[in-house]
């Protein structure tokens, strides 16, 4: 990295005015070890205490920065607050049922727990639109993946632990009635958010190599 005076005065310029003690080498190296360094923490892992209200404020108003080609804001975020946890579980029930009528008890259990294991859980909406062809949805959802790594990575700077999760339940209209989306909505996946009690080896992340090329 060029840390050059020159450059330096010209990326300080660029940065907040809170940042105005901005040391290059400082702040890059921040941000690569957040970066590198957050995992995804299943929300078996997570225990309490999940975000405070001013931890969680500050996690959505970093989704808020994502990139967002024709500022459509594609993304919105649905708490699922304990009290509402069993309506969850009873959505992935009976999603599992109507997937597959021959589901075991144990399996439905299974199904139903995952509603209730994390402090914090909130459902990512994508909002794909259906008369906005301008943007299309394809961008659209990049920009919800950025609000989404914007929040995880926030999460992580501090100290809470975060994982998505997914599954065949999402798409279901049992799901879509839940959370009352509308046409041109999608349902991705939760985020959950808590303290990690036991944290995991991390991984090894994929070579440049592997992903770049030059035309
Ligand atoms: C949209 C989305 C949905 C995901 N759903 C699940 C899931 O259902 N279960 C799971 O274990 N991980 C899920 N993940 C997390 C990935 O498995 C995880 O990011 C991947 O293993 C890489 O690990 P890392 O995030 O710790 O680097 C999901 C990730 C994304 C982006």
């Amino acid at each position: 990295m060029d840390t050059s005076p020159r450059n330096t005065a010209a990326r300080t310029a660029v940065m907040d005015v809170r940042s105005r003690d901005y040391q290059p080498e400082v702040e890059s190296e921040f941000a690569e070890t957040l970066i590198t360094s957050r995992q995804n923490t299943s929300p078996r892992r997570l225990v309490e205490p999940g975000p405070s209200v001013s931890e969680l404020a500050r996690i959505l108003r970093a989704a808020a920065a994502a990139p967002d080609h024709g500022l459509l804001r594609p993304w919105r975020f649905v708490i699922v607050p304990k009290a509402r946890r069993a309506d969850l579980a009873e959505v992935f029930a009976l999603a599992l049922i109507d997937r597959d009528p021959g589901a075991t008890l144990d399996q439905i259990e299974a199904a139903r727990d995952k509603a209730h294991r994390a402090p914090m859980l909130m459902l990512v909406v994508a909002r794909l639109g259906v008369d906005e062809a301008r943007i299309p949805p394809l961008e659209r959802m990049v920009s919800v993946g950025c609000a989404v790594q914007n929040m995880l990575l926030m999460a992580h700077s501090l100290g809470l632990g975060s994982g998505l999760t997914s599954g065949q339940a999402m798409p279901s209209a049992r799901m879509r009635g839940l959370f009352q989306l509308t046409e041109g909505e999608e349902a991705v996946c939760f985020l959950n958010m808590g303290t990690v009690a036991k944290r995991k080896l991390g991984r090894a992340h994929p070579g440049v190599q592997d992903f770049l090329s030059t035309l």
